[in-house]
């Protein structure tokens, strides 16, 4: 399995997002937070941003909704021309139908986890989404240090795709650098998502390359 590299824009420079996506042009996906300061205490854009960006990046659009009532909002992110739209599982009362709705609307369909919330509902489910996100700091800020205590969740959530035959991917977000990508890659997740260690870094594309590689390199198991 490949490891697929969706630097957060959290991190960029807000003025300058244009430029900023161009500095990731190596990624495989740009993750964009969207933000309502009701699901999470922060705010941060929303759906004509979210056009723009899908718009002028140069790569695909991974949009992670840290909304209330996803279930209105969701599809909307879809037309707005993301490639793959994360909702909360904790702000969803449909998450089967949400799900597919968003698959018919030809875009990647998955659900994220708060730290504190089980997998195990999940698990019988798993051929409904694309994409798990396994969240591994509270959601809300970047710049967080990654919490050890959701990598059980990881490695169950690997497990039963690989038991059932599946080919849903495993999404972290939150603390993850070099000193934790190999990690949480070992644990059975294979896109990684980082704001402050791409964006914080002199070279961000070497600095895309280098988790690659050693995600990669952990990887190499599964
Ligand atoms: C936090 C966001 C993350 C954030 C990660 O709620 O969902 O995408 O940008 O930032 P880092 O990689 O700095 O922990
Ligand atoms: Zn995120």
């Amino acid at each position: 399995m490949r490891a697929l590299i969706s630097p957060s824009i959290l991190s960029a420079d807000f003025t300058n997002l244009e430029r900023d996506l161009h500095r990731i042009a190596r990624a495989d996906y740009a993750h964009v937070d969207v933000m309502d300061n009701h699901f999470v205490p922060n705010l941060t854009l929303g759906l004509p941003v979210v056009k723009r960006i899908a718009e002028v990046s140069p790569v695909p659009i991974d949009v992670h909704l840290m909304i209330e009532d996803a279930d209105r909002w969701a599809l909307d992110y879809a037309q707005a021309g993301a490639a793959s739209v994360t909702f909360h599982a904790e702000a969803t009362q449909a998450p089967v139908k949400l799900a597919r709705e968003l698959r018919a609307a030809g875009v990647r369909a998955s659900v994220a986890l708060r730290p504190a919330t089980p997998v195990e509902p999940f698990l019988d489910l798993l051929g409904e989404f694309d994409m798990v996100l396994v969240m591994t700091v509270e959601p809300g800020f970047g710049g967080q240090s990654f919490i050890e205590g959701t990598l059980p969740k990881v490695r169950r959530l690997r497990a039963s795709i690989t038991e059932q035959g599946l080919d849903t991917w495993i999404q972290v977000d939150g603390g993850v650098a070099r000193s934790t990508v190999a990690t949480v890659a070992e644990a059975g997740a294979n896109v990684l998502v980082a704001g402050s260690a791409v964006y914080g870094a002199a070279d961000v594309a070497a600095e895309i390359d280098a988790l690659r590689a050693l995600a990669d390199d952990a990887l190499g198991a599964h």
